[in-house]
């Protein structure tokens, strides 16, 4: 039987997961692997799958809180170029999972399609922007998705049409392991009209935002027809801090950090913005972010 020894050449042991991820909090992954093409993807998946690891997928670390002990298993990372190209044709536009969304806006813009610029400002790669149909009032992305390729945990690579996928708010029906890439179609529009939209969006999204500080995020959804972040406001803990993680003064739904925050500082964090939620409104607050 193969052994994750097999990938030693694109494997770290006991990787710090903290730099890989906005708020820069978090233990090692125990295997760390970034492999260099989909074939090298599908065959650590399968090795993974026969010794019964556990795998999990970073994207750009943007939603993400990993605990204060790290993680056990495998920890992949596309990082190599070939997931991450972007290539425009007509108004239909390619991107990797591994691009970042601001790339694939950026490209789209520059080839005068227009859509994702909704996304502007929003962190995250494209899988990782897919996986959760990342998105604010002026759209989400999954609108835009005409196929989206995966691999599955048995490492067998396939094509997902839009016919049988569904998007929906935060969320979307790409369970498998990995999205490895999707093709978008946009519209047409000039190239200055969008910039010009983008550039009022990306002003108000700074205006109301923590955008210069480490963050995740939103930490919650929105529960229908409410704000997460109104309900934390009211709630009056804005500014509220657990060792070196606040709630921001800024946007209550998001939770900043300064060096030396902990895992456990913002778990605490999140746990108070539940249960004051909770106990003022009747509202219980579900997690945007993942925990690992
Ligand atoms: N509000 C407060 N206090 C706060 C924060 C918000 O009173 O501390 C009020 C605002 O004044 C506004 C309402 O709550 O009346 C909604 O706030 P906002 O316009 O900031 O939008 P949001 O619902 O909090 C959503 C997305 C953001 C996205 C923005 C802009 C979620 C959970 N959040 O925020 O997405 O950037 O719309 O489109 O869906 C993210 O998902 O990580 C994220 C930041």
């Amino acid at each position: 039987m193969r052994s994750l020894d097999d990938f030693s050449g694109i494997t770290l042991r006991d990787e710090p997961l903290a730099p890989y991820t906005w708020l820069k909090i978090g233990g090692p992954a125990q295997y760390f692997v970034t492999p260099r093409s989909a074939a090298e993807l599908a065959d650590v998946i399968r090795c993974c799958r026969d010794l019964q690891v556990a795998v999990r997928v970073l994207g750009s670390g943007s939603n993400i809180l990993v605990r204060d002990a790290g993680v056990s298993g495998v920890v992949l990372r596309l990082a190599d170029e070939t997931f991450a190209r972007v290539a425009v044709d007509g108004q239909r536009i390619t991107a990797g999972a591994g691009a970042s969304l601001s790339h694939l806006i950026s490209h789209s813009v520059k080839a005068g399609l227009a859509g994702l610029d909704a996304l502007v400002g929003i962190p995250g790669s494209v899988g990782g922007a897919l996986h959760g149909n990342a998105g604010g009032k002026n759209g989400d992305i999954g609108q835009f998705v005409r196929s989206v390729q995966v691999v599955t945990v048995a490492g067998d690579l396939f094509v997902r049409r839009e016919d049988e996928l569904t998007f929906a708010y935060r969320s979307s029906s790409l369970n498998e392991l990995i999205i490895l890439e999707a093709e978008f179609e946009l519209n047409r529009e000039d190239p200055d009209e969008i910039t010009r939209r983008m550039r009022t969006l990306w002003i108000m999204r700074k205006a109301t935002q923590p955008l210069s500080f480490q963050s995740a995020g939103c930490i919650f959804k929105n529960p229908r027809g409410m704000s997460a972040g109104w309900l934390i406001d009211q709630a009056g803990l804005k500014g509220t801090s657990v060792g070196n993680a606040e709630i921001s003064d800024r946007h209550a739904n998001f939770i900043v950090s300064t060096p030396g925050a902990t895992a456990e500082d913002v778990r605490r964090l999140i746990d108070l913005a539940r249960s004051r939620v909770s106990a003022q409104f009747g509202v219980d607050l579900e997690l945007e972010i993942q925990i690992w």
